[in-house]
């Protein structure tokens, strides 16, 4: 598939894919979600890529499902489009490569919905997040109302949910919502040099421990410390950890 909405850039180990709707605000249409799911699968099986940044081309990371496509749709279609972009966002979600949104602008509705399916997210100072869904009288399809809870916590999330609030980084920083909020000349600069860091640690140990973490929060809290244990086994081996031993060795070490 030829992508038109999306756009690749590949450099030094980091992708960076751009939602590129920017007349639209970038709004999620169905033509996203099928470029999303090709390239979610090429990032997977690209050597070359070890860190999948998601961001956003002008003023919005993604101002929401594209409210012009869903408009007249019944409820059977609009189910098969909340399960469509479910889907592709849980395949994202479960890429076993880190997944970060820099966050340049508006994520609202099912683009708070995207940023929420990353592993983790960094904010310019001029973005805005919000669920405004019941505005419209409708609410989530993405899983807002599942992810949300789950990472800023019941009060907050169905803060949001009810009130249709949009609310500035800082806040979102605040409660959680967003990791880290810089300058927007510098958000670029941030999660790549971010990238480069996570590139710089066992590559196995990178992808166990989102595996783990990713599972884990699907079980309940046995199971998903058997499963730790079971993935703190895997980089053991006759040769040793490598990091182990250039820590005792006192050398860096060579992944
Ligand atoms: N869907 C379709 N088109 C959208 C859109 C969306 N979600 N958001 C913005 N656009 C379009 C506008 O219609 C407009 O198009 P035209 O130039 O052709 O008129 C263009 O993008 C620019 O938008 P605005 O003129 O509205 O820009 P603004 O700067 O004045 O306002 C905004 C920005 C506050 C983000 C405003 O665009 C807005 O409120 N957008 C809708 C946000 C929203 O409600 N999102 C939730 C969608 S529902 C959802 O996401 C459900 C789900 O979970 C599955």
């Amino acid at each position: 598939m030829d992508y038109e909405i999306l756009k690749l850039n590949v450099e030094d180990g980091i992708a960076v894919v751009t939602n590129s709707r920017p007349k639209a605000l970038n709004a999620l249409n169905s033509r996203f979600f099928r470029e999303m799911d090709e390239m979610t699968a090429e990032i997977k099986a690209r050597d070359d890529v070890k860190v999948m940044i998601v961001t956003g081309e002008g003023k919005a990371f993604a101002a929401g499902a594209d409210i012009a496509e869903m408009v007249d749709m019944p409820s059977e279609r609009a189910r098969e489009f909340s399960k469509t972009g479910q889907n592709t966002f849980r395949n994202l979600e479960l890429l076993e490569k880190p997944v970060i949104a820099a966050v340049n602008g508006f994520a609202l509705g099912g683009g708070c919905e995207f940023a929420l399916a990353c592993d983790f997210r960094i904010a310019s100072s001029k973005a805005k997040f919000g669920q405004p869904e019941v505005s419209l009288g409708l609410i989530p399809g993405y899983a807002a109302t599942q992810r949300l809870p789950r990472l800023v916590g019941l009060g907050n999330a169905l803060y949001l949910l009810l009130t249709a609030e949009m609310i500035d980084a800082e806040e979102a920083l605040r409660i959680g919502l967003v990791q880290k909020v810089v300058e927007p000349d510098q958000l670029m600069d941030e999660v790549k040099k971010i990238a480069g860091d996570i590139i710089s640690k066992g590559p196995k140990a990178i992808r166990l421990v989102k595996k783990a973490a990713r599972e884990g929060s699907l079980v309940d809290f046995q199971e998903g410390c058997d499963l730790e244990s079971q993935h703190f086994g895997d980089p053991f081996g006759n040769e040793g950890v490598e990091g182990m031993r250039a820590f005792l060795e006192k050398r860096d070490p060579k992944w």
